[in-house]
């Protein structure tokens, strides 16, 4: 497999009239974690279910796992596991018969299957309930089983989406620390969320789609530094010192009890390079340098010119 896990060029999907998808171009490198981050009906399910083969788009390409979409269907699902927005877990069963299920499914037999079910109920801290019926599972403990469902067959490329939507602080770091780890061994990422917070704190790179178009793409903190009101905040062990700082750095605003110069600025390191020159030559020394980038709410409400939070009307 090549260095890219997903290509896709100019994907389109429409429901009678109402467009869906209004051409999406996505590259995803090997072995890391891409979020798609939109609000409710932007289109990330359906997204997912054409890459991942669930669903016919109407126009453009793509390749998963350097198989066609189109032409390549079982290729591509044999490299790809799927967890989807709501839970595949069957609630008679058992976690353990969940997992046999899905091994039978996948042709897995004897030692193997025993190992392979044994690792991930070990991994996903499922074995004292292995035993239990998933009806009386929790949502975080459905999740995990969920997605230890789709690890079964070990895909390369696993697509989540909306993984930790409706789970509690905990069992979603739970489920963080899970994906990360699942990238430490080498598993490309395609996570969907509308948790600007998760996208932040999990992706390399995030796209953010809204209505169907994505709006914008990079690491988190180029997707930050494209929204003005950054700033580079200084601090200053002594009054004086703010005060000469505060004369030379016009448009900046201080906080004289905190000692504490904000100066705007996109923290890039040429600004920053800049601002510490200009302190320089006035021999002044900050205590502290910090650089404040607002956060993916902010970035969103920018690009998009609503929050993420409203529902998409058709
Ligand atoms: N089978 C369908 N027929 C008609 N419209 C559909 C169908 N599936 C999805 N849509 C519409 O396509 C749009 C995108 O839906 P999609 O499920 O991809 O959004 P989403 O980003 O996953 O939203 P959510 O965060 O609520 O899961 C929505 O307006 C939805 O109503
Ligand atoms: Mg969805």
């Amino acid at each position: 497999m090549s260095n890219t896990a997903i290509a896709a060029s100019g994907l389109r999907k429409a429901y009678g009239d109402r467009t869906v998808l209004d051409g999406i171009d996505l590259s995803i490198g090997a072995g890391t974690i891409f979020s798609l981050l939109g609000p409710n009906g932007a289109g990330k399910t359906t997204t997912v279910n054409v890459l991942t083969t669930l669903l016919q788009a109407d126009g453009g390409t793509a390749q998963v796992a350097g198989h066609d979409i189109s032409t390549e269907t079982e290729a591509v699902r044999a490299s790809i596991g799927v967890t989807g927005q709501f839970a595949a877990v069957d609630d008679l069963l058992t976690g353990a018969e969940n997992l046999e299920l899905m091994a039978d499914i996948h042709r897995l037999k004897g030692a193997e299957r025993k190992r392979v079910i044994g690792e991930l109920l070990e991994r996903f801290d499922l074995t004292d309930s292995a035993r239990k019926r998933a009806a009386t599972y929790s949502g975080g403990m459905r999740r995990k089983l969920d997605l230890a469902m789709t690890l079964v067959t070990r895909p390369e490329i696993v697509f989540l989406d909306e993984p930790t939507t409706g789970l509690d602080p905990r069992s979603r770091r739970t489920m963080w620390e899970i994906v990360r780890d699942l990238t430490d061994s080498g598993v490309t990422i395609f996570l969907t969320t509308q948790y600007l917070e998760e996208a932040d704190q999990l992706a390399d790179r995030i796209a953010v789609l809204d209505q169907g178009r994505i709006v914008a793409e990079g690491t988190p903190d180029e997707l930050k530094r494209r929204v003005p009101g950054s700033y580079i905040q200084l601090r200053f062990a002594q009054v004086a010192e703010l005060d000469t700082a505060a004369r030379i750095l016009p448009g900046s605003a201080r906080d004289d009890e905190a000692l504490t110069l904000r100066v705007p600025g996109d923290g890039g390191s040429k600004s920053l390079r800049h601002l510490l020159d200009r302190l320089d030559e006035h021999s002044l020394e900050a205590a502290a340098v910090s650089v404040h980038t607002p956060d993916l709410d902010d970035v969103f409400l920018s690009l998009t010119g609503h929050a993420t939070t409203e529902v998409t009307a058709p």
